[in-house]
């Protein structure tokens, strides 16, 4: 559920009509509603009530506004970051090293040294040269690394093959064949402390089987590294829980159906629970607003073209992912439809949000709203075309702020220099 309903004929978020933002902030612009991300982690807290102890590290790659940070870390979240980047977004949210987790494959080791220095949860380790160097790197400084081993279940997630992290083909984790090796060895690196069990086998799941099946895996591991003699208090889910990207009856399982797999899997190991929910936090929580600038009739079919692009939204090109577009100015009841196809600007066939999307007749300067926008939106756009990143805006009620401004042409141009020998 979310908090973007059309009221008095006009798409709003919360109580904010979007016609008042795209007047006061322009086009294109990504709106998030408070309201919603607060909604959605507290349907996770709500889906992990029986753990007794658990921390919902947002995944901060899906929408890493210091603003959504804050709020979410204001509500108590941990964050699970991938980047000294995004540990730095989720400190300046006032998020305390000790609700972090650092996962990702190629941790280098400066941000193993600064994670350490500013306070780190858990290193969530995916290779044996990754152990060895956070092992150098803590020691070298005096310092203790808590560490999860990634542990690759070799599950398919039946997801798109390039969100799909958990099959054995993946770069992601060590095979679970090889984890009590591995464990052993980082018990007698210097450094180094085994704190828990990590796994992730994908994104945007919509089957809770392949979580069932991983997480099995995950627990007979966790009994076998007790034996071996690891202390094993936590274990980190990863995250990749689906949303409905769009509004049939064919909604992905709900956070405490989810909560209750993890339930019957790992519930009796006494471990903390750890879940790094991204997409399911913020992505129903954002819209992306964009104005028609024409409307072009085709030989064969008709343009609809947006000031929003690919580079503003990528998930369509990159993924063939499909957002729900909605007129912000609700047609009448019963109002004829025809299709559209949805394109942005950019001089690429590529920058086709959809292709015969069924909407009111619309005109230039007419609004729309690409629903399902707040997670992989603003965070992957670029500059490509000489776009300015957009700005984003986040609705609290009946007030609103810009959370991020959109750059001007000069400061876009100001981070360039020529070299002296011009
Ligand atoms: N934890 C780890 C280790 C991850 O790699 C990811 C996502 C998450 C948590 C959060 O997954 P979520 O709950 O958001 O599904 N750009 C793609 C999605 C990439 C996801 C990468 N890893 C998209 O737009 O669909």
């Amino acid at each position: 559920m979310d908090h973007f309903n059309y009221r008095d004929g006009v798409l709003h978020a919360e109580d904010v009509p979007l016609t008042r933002i795209a007047a006061e902030v322009g086009t294109p612009v990504y709106v998030y509603s408070a309201a919603t991300l607060t909604r959605h982690f507290n349907v996770f807290q709500q889906a992990l009530h029986w753990a007794p102890d658990y921390l919902i590290c947002y995944a901060v790659k899906a929408n890493s506004n210091i603003a959504v940070l804050k709020l979410l870390g204001d509500l108590g979240a941990g964050m699970d970051v991938v980047s000294i980047g995004e540990y730095a977004r989720a400190r300046t949210a006032g998020v305390p090293g000790e609700r972090i987790v650092f996962s990702g494959v190629g941790k280098t080791r400066d941000e193993m040294r600064l994670a350490l220095e500013g306070g780190i949860r858990q290193f969530n380790v995916e290779s044996e040269p990754e152990l060895l160097a956070l092992s150098e790197v803590a020691s070298g400084m005096g310092a203790v690394a808590p560490i999860a081993v990634r542990v690759n279940p070799d599950v398919d997630a039946k997801t798109h093959e390039k969100i799909a992290t958990g099959k054995a083909e993946n770069k992601f984790g060590i095979p679970l064949a090889r984890a009590r090796e591995v464990y052993a060895q980082a018990a007698r690196l210097p450094g180094i402390e085994v704190v828990g069990v990590d796994m992730h086998i994908g994104s945007q799941l919509t089957d809770l089987e392949p979580y069932r099946q991983a997480y099995a895996k995950m627990a007979d591991l966790t009994r076998a590294l007790r034996e071996d003699g690891h202390v094993i208090s936590r274990l980190d889910m990863g995250g990749g829980l689906g949303i409905p990207y769009r509004r049939d009856n064919n909604a992905p399982p709900l956070p405490i159906e989810y909560g209750q797999v993890i339930r019957e899997t790992v519930g009796d190991l006494g471990c903390s629970i750890e879940i790094e929910p991204g997409r399911n936090i913020a992505g129903n929580a954002g819209v992306l607003l964009s104005r028609v600038i024409y409307v072009k009739n085709g030989e064969d079919r008709d343009f609809l073209i947006v000031d929003a692009a690919m580079n503003d939204l990528i998930r369509p090109a990159m993924y063939g992912a499909h957002h729900d577009i909605v007129p912000v100015i609700e047609a009448p009841p019963g109002v004829e439809r025809q299709p559209y196809d949805v394109v942005g600007p950019i001089c690429e066939s590529g920058d086709t949000f959809r292709k015969g999307a069924e909407l009111p007749a619309l005109s230039a300067e007419d609004l729309v709203a690409f629903r399902s926008a707040g997670a992989y939106g603003a965070v992957m756009s670029s500059e490509y075309n000489t776009r300015p990143l957009i700005p984003e805006v986040m609705v609290d009620g009946e007030r609103f702020a810009v959370i991020r401004a959109r750059p001007t042409l000069e400061e876009m141009l100001s981070r360039e220099t020529l070299p002296d020998w011009f």
